[in-house]
């Protein structure tokens, strides 16, 4: 999402001032004065167990790759701000998916170069044994030959390739002209950006997201011998275009962001964000034509979720990431110094009939501590008990409720263990079986007559990811107040015999301090 206070930044930014290598040790090894590192280091509101870099700016994920042994996570990121802005592709590298290192700066701007104001999303594949990059490159330009026209500068689009033969994924080297220069011939487009191939058979396919003028947002369909000529085939997807009607109103700066396209379940899958939420299409992809029949389509996450990117890990799992922006006044996260997350590692499947699901990757489940589970009696009053004792030390923790849907309503809610907040809302309202309201908002999970509602959350500093029955996701962004950690503690109001079983977790932070290295 490249418009509001993101654009007005990428010209003339950096209300903070930039972190120098000064510092000692641990501080010395991320780039920051001790100072500052102590600050973000004991920020209550950083998370414990998210990956985010230790300092500034972060949005999407990029080029997630399990390549030589390591898992890779690249990811745009201002190293001089917490704002959006001079976007550079940071890096980190995991074993596990779980815990990181930070590494050096992946992908910088080169002046004069395509790449000018910018190093944008792109995805990763391996080309005879080695890794390529393939990312939006941004330089200003006259309103002519702009692919962006919206902001205060006008800004040109193209797709660019990076090369290595570190097997760390450390240095990379740039083509110097882009390999796709402008969008399709006659094509009026607002955006153009975010490539992502994959090999088929004999050739190299490509998105690039794209919004079309009175059209909306669309998905281009590109290929090639060799991952540097491309032709354009088609419009894979786009507004109206794959059989499905969007429902979500027409706006005429919509772009589909991040598109990744992919095999699933004996279907095709489709995944692009835009305006704030990602979406995904699942249906059938003629290989002949490489036309793509979409069956059904839903919301990834309806929450604090954006620019998600996929990749395979180590069993064939299809793991996708999102971006956790801050729901926080821009003003707030610039004085604290860092800004969004990424999301926990998620396996998707698609049910029998098509629909997307996920859950969260079996790697984190590494990380439980102590376990508080509740003994459920006849007695209401000593239920309610044992609900209000359990605790989630400094807001990190993980929660496993099982509901059984009777004909009465309920409630968990997730508060200051003093009572004073409120953080999340979920309630459950028996005239209407088939949904859940997350926060106020009403959606849709469909359960088999006697399966119990199953939320699954995960809270950390100021994020709480929710899954109803891994067929919807929630993340929802809260802001603690004050210098120190909080306990959170659930509050229930409803019949406590509805509940089948609840467990609560400690979660071990991933790394010694909140600067997740
Ligand atoms: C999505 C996005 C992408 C773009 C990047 C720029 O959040 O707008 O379309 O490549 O962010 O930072």
């Amino acid at each position: 999402m490249i418009h509001g206070d993101r654009r007005s930044f990428l010209s003339g930014l950096l209300g903070v001032a930039a972190f120098s290598a000064t510092g000692m040790g641990r501080a010395a090894t991320i780039g920051l004065p001790l100072e500052a590192a102590d600050r973000l280091a004991s920020d209550p509101r950083r998370p414990q167990y998210h990956f985010l870099p230790a300092a500034n700016w972060m949005n999407d994920p990029n080029a997630p790759i399990y390549f030589s042994g390591k898992f890779h996570l690249f990811y745009q990121y201002n190293p001089n701000a917490a704002v959006w802005g001079d976007m550079h592709w940071g890096h980190a590298i995991s074993t596990d998916m779980v815990h990181w290192k930070h590494f050096p700066v992946a992908l910088a701007p080169t002046a004069d170069g395509p790449d000018a104001d910018g190093c944008f999303s792109g995805t990763a594949a391996v080309q005879d044994g080695q890794v390529v990059i393939l990312y939006t490159a941004v330089h200003s330009a006259s309103e002519d030959l702009a692919t962006i026209k919206d902001g205060p500068r006008s800004m040109k689009e193209s797709q660019c390739l990076a090369t290595t033969s570190d097997p760390e994924l450390k240095t990379w080297s740039k083509l110097a002209a882009p390999i796709i220069q402008n969008p399709p011939a006659g094509m009026q487009v607002n955006g153009f950006r975010d490539p992502s191939p994959w090999r088929q058979g004999d050739w190299w396919y490509m998105v690039v997201g794209t919004g079309i003028a009175n059209e909306g947002g669309a998905v281009l369909l590109y290929r090639s011998k060799d991952l540097r000529g491309w032709e354009f085939m088609h419009i894979l997807a786009g507004r109206n275009r794959t059989g499905l009607k969007s429902t979500d109103a027409f706006d005429p700066w919509e772009v589909w962001e991040c598109p990744e396209f992919f095999s699933l379940g004996g279907k095709h899958v489709l995944i692009y964000s835009t305006l704030g939420r990602v979406y995904w299409q699942s249906g059938e992809l003629d290989p002949a034509t490489m036309k793509f029949h979409a069956e059904r389509s839903g919301v990834v996450d309806y929450g604090s979720f954006y620019a998600a990117k996929t990749q395979l890990d180590t069993a064939g799992n299809r793991i996708i990431w999102g971006w956790v922006p801050e729901t926080r006044p821009v003003e707030e996260y610039k004085a604290a110094g860092w800004a969004g997350m990424m999301s926990l590692p998620r396996v998707l499947t698609l049910s029998a009939d098509g629909r997307l699901k996920s859950s969260i990757a079996a790697e984190v489940r590494a990380l439980r501590g102590r376990e508080q589970r509740i003994g459920l009696t006849g007695d209401e009053d000593e239920n309610q008990r044992q609900i209000q004792a359990l605790r989630i030390e400094g807001c990190s923790g993980e929660i496993l409720c099982k509901l059984r849907r009777t004909k009465e309503p309920f409630q968990l809610a997730l508060q200051s263990a003093d009572g004073s907040a409120t953080w999340l809302r979920l309630k459950y309202d028996p005239h209407y079986p088939d949904q859940v309201s997350l926060d106020s908002r009403p959606v849709p999970v469909v359960l088999a007559e006697g399966e119990t509602l199953d939320l699954h959350l995960y809270v950390d500093g100021s994020v709480i990811e929710v899954l109803a029955n891994q067929q919807q996701a929630w993340t929802r962004r809260f802001y603690p107040v004050g210098p120190h950690s909080q306990d959170m503690r659930l509050q229930w109001t409803g019949k406590a015999a509805s509940i089948e079983s609840l467990t609560v977790w400690q979660i071990s932070p991933i790394s010694a301090d909140r600067l997740t290295t």
